[in-house]
C-alpha cells in the first residue's frame, strides 16, 4: 500500500539547529518522499567555524523556499493538505538557529491545523539509519559522532535506549575540525581530512588512544593536542600520513569501546549515526569488526550521516506516537538532553 495513502502518517520535519537548512516529507515514519538540505558552509568557512548570527540569519532567508522544495520533490507528489503533523528540531543546537525553525514549524502546524512536534536533535539522529534500512534489528549499539556530541548509545528500541558512554572533553567531530584548522586545512575539518587520509599511511605516526581500555567514556582532546604538538615538531611531515594516523586513533577508539559495548550487552549489531559517521575509515573500520564478530553493520548514506530533515521528521513521526503533539509554547532548548534515555 502506498502510505502516503494512509492519512495521518505524513510528517514535514525541519532541521535548523546548526548550519544546515533542512526540509522532509516523510511518511509513516521511515518512508522518505523528499529530502532538501541547503548547507551553509560556504558562509561560515571563512571564519573557520559557524557563526551562530550567521547561521540565523540564513535560516531566516532559506527556511520558506527549502520547505516549498521539499513539496516540489516530493516522490510521489503531495500537498500541504496531506500533512498529518509538523515536527522540528528544538535542541540542542544554537539557539538562533533552532528558533527559526521552531517558529516555521510552528506556525504552520497552526495554519494547517495539524500537531507540532519538537524533536531532539540527537534523538534524530538515532532515527537516521533506520529510513535507509527499515528492518535494522534492535538491540544495537549506535556509535553518535557529530560536531557537538560524542555518545555510545545502546538502543533497545525507537524511543527507548541509554548512553553508555560519551566525551569527556571534545566531540570527535570537534576534533577533526580543531585539527584540520591548525593544519590550515579549511572548514569542515572532517571531510577534507578524510580525502587527505586516502593518500596518507595510517601507520605512519602512532597517535595516543585516550582511555582505549578504559570505561566507556572518550577523550579526543589529548589527541588534538598531539596531532598539534607532532606537527610543530615536524613541520615538514606529509600532511597526509598525518591526517590518516589522526584519523585512525579516532576510528580505532570509537570502533574498539563499540564492539566491547556490543559484546558486553549481547546486542545484534552496531550502527553508526551523525556527521562523523560519514567517515570512510571508520566505515570500513566498523564492517571490518561487524564480519569478525558476526554482527551487523549499520553504517546510513553519507546524506543520512549529517544532518537532515529526514531523520527529524522520523523522528517526530514516533514522538508523535508515544507522547501525543507538543504545545505550541515549547520553545528552543540550546542543551535539551535525550528524551528516551531510561
Ligand atoms: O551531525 P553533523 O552534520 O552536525 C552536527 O550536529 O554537529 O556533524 C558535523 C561534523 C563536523 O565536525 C564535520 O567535520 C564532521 O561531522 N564530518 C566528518 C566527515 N564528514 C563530516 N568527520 C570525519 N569524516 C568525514 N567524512
Ligand atoms: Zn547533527
Amino acid at each position: 500500500m502506498n502510505p502516503v495513502a494512509d492519512p495521518g502518517n505524513l510528517v514535514l520535519g525541519i532541521e535548523t539547529s546548526c548550519d544546515e537548512t533542512a526540509a522532509a516529507l516523510v511518511a509513516g515514519g521511515d518512508r522518505v518522499l523528499s529530502s532538501i538540505v541547503s548547507s551553509q558552509v560556504d558562509l561560515h568557512a571563512r571564519y573557520g567555524g559557524v557563526v551562530p548570527e550567521v547561521a540565523s540569519r540564513a535560516h531566516v532567508q532559506r527556511i520558506v523556499p527549502v520547505i516549498a522544495q521539499a513539496f516540489e520533490q516530493a516522490e510521489p507528489p503531495v500537498g500541504q493538505a496531506e500533512v498529518a503533523a509538523v515536527a522540528a528540531t528544538a535542541g540542542p543546537g544554537l539557539i538562533g538557529a533552532l528558533l527559526v525553525g521552531v517558529s516555521a514549524a510552528k506556525a504552520l502546524a497552526l495554519v494547517w491545523d495539524v500537531p507540532f512536534v519538537a524533536v531532539n536533535h540527537l534523538e534524530a539522529h538515532l532515527h537516521a539509519a533506520f529510513l535507509d534500512e527499515p528492518d535494522l534489528e534492535l538491540p544495537a549499539i549506535v556509535v553518535l559522532v557529530s560536531g557537538g556530541h560524542t555518545m555510545l548509545v545502546l538502543m533497545q528500541d525507537r524511543l527507548r535506549y541509554r548512553v553508555i558512554g560519551e566525551t569527556v572533553d571534545d566531540a570527535a567531530g570537534e576534533a577533526f575540525d580543531k585539527v584540520a584548522r591548525f593544519m590550515g586545512l579549511g572548514y569542515p575539518g572532517g571531510p577534507v581530512i578524510d580525502k587527505l587520509s586516502s593518500r596518507g599511511d595510517r601507520a605512519a605516526v602512532d597517535f595516543p588512544r585516550a582511555m582505549l581500555h578504559d570505561g566507556w567514556n572518550f577523550s579526543f582532546s589529548g589527541l588534538k593536542t598531539a596531532v598539534i604538538t607532532y606537527l610543530r615538531h615536524h613541520p615538514d611531515a606529509s600532511a597526509e600520513d598525518v591526517a590518516a594516523s589522526f584519523q585512525e586513533a579516532v576510528a580505532d577508539v570509537l570502533v574498539a569501546k563499540a564492539r566491547r559495548a556490543a559484546a558486553e550487552h549481547g546486542v545484534k549489531g552496531l550502527c553508526l549515526a551523525g556527521g562523523v559517521a560519514a567517515n570512510s575509515r571508520l566505515r570500513e573500520m566498523t564492517r571490518e569488526v561487524c564480519a569478525a564478530d558476526g554482527l551487523a553493520a549499520y553504517l546510513p548514506s553519507r546524506a543520512m550521516c549529517t544532518d537532515n530533515a529526514a531523520m527529524v521528521a522520523a523522528a517526530g513521526w514516533w514522538r508523535l506516537q508515544a507522547d501525543g503533539p507538543s504545545t505550541l509554547t515549547v520553545g528552543g532548548d540550546p542543551s535539551s538532553g535525550l528524551p528516551g534515555n531510561y
